[in-house]
């Protein structure tokens, strides 16, 4: 959640705060200050945001009430990303050049090693490609967008350690059993409701081969705080891969270097990094 966003929540979870007279109250004092066209649009912000927050709320509850897929369904990631505008080339998802060269530095290259047959889930426009592909043996992308598959087979194709597949969201047919040493996906499964991923892990363990590590960025409280993000949780990723097999090596929200402090994302998103027994 942006510093503005968290701002706005703390204004509307403060007003809570004061009895019905004393806000009329204080609302006489705005009027007289500020005039009513002023005070008229202040009052809309309130009413606006505390229908937004009551909304949100009623969506979450009605969403795991329910088991509905919300917005991450496989069918409505196919589609938005299979339209979306990718001339920005992922890139605006990227919070500074310093905060995308650290993550480099400080999580790819610590944990996807060079000279390996690597695994991309969700490449999109080729963001993490770039850096992936010269340093892998061979890397296969795995996207469910036909136009994120095109993208990345002109952008890569040209070099012959590459092979780009079409997915159905849930599956990495096409790449062969213990076939991979390391897998990286990064702002994917934050949009991957917990259904589907259960499905993702048990091809982990048919793709990955002992000793592998994989390392993927997802959300932690299955959409409460804002993003749009999935129902996956923190806890379920970790118990799936657990379950499967794996161990986990790292899990965390926020890394340092040189003395800066950055967040993974903006919802307090998690990168988890784990290994397949040797
Ligand atoms: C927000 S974009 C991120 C793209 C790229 N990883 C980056 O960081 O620039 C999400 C990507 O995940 C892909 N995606 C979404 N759901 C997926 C799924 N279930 N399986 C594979 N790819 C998926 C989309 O097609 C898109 O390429």
């Amino acid at each position: 959640m942006t510093t503005t966003q968290l701002k706005a929540r703390e204004l509307i979870r403060n007003r809570r705060r004061l009895s019905f007279a004393r806000k009329a109250s204080l609302f006489g004092i705005v009027l007289r200050e500020n005039g009513l066209a002023w005070t008229t649009l202040l009052a809309a912000y309130y009413a606006t945001s505390a229908v937004a927050e009551w909304s949100f709320a009623r969506l979450q509850r009605t969403k795991a009430e329910r088991g509905l897929p919300g917005t991450s369904s496989l069918r409505l990631n196919e589609r938005i990303w299979t339209d979306w505008d990718w001339s920005s080339g992922g890139d605006e998802w990227t919070l500074s050049p310093e905060w995308k060269s650290s993550l480099i530095s400080c999580v790819l290259t610590r944990y996807v090693p060079e000279g390996v047959d690597t695994l991309e889930i969700g490449p999109g426009a080729g963001r993490w490609t770039a850096v992936l592909q010269p340093r892998a043996r061979h890397l296969f992308g795995v996207d469910i967008s036909e136009t994120c598959i095109d993208i990345c087979r002109r952008k890569f194709g040209g070099s012959s350690n590459t092979t780009f597949l079409k997915s159905s969201g849930a599956d990495l047919n096409g790449v062969p059993d213990r076939s991979i040493d390391a897998l990286w996906s990064f702002d994917v499964f934050v949009h991957i409701n917990r259904r589907d991923v259960e499905a993702y892990v048990r091809e982990f363990s048919r793709v990955m081969r002992h000793g592998a590590v994989g390392v993927i960025h997802h959300g932690s409280g299955a959409g409460t705080q804002g993003g749009w993000r999935s129902d996956l949780t923190t806890a379920d990723f970790t118990r799936l891969l657990n379950e499967s097999g794996f161990e986990i090596v790292d899990q965390f929200e926020r890394w340092e270097d040189n003395g800066e402090v950055y967040s993974v994302g903006l919802y307090q998103d998690v990168v988890t990094v784990f290994r397949r027994a040797a």
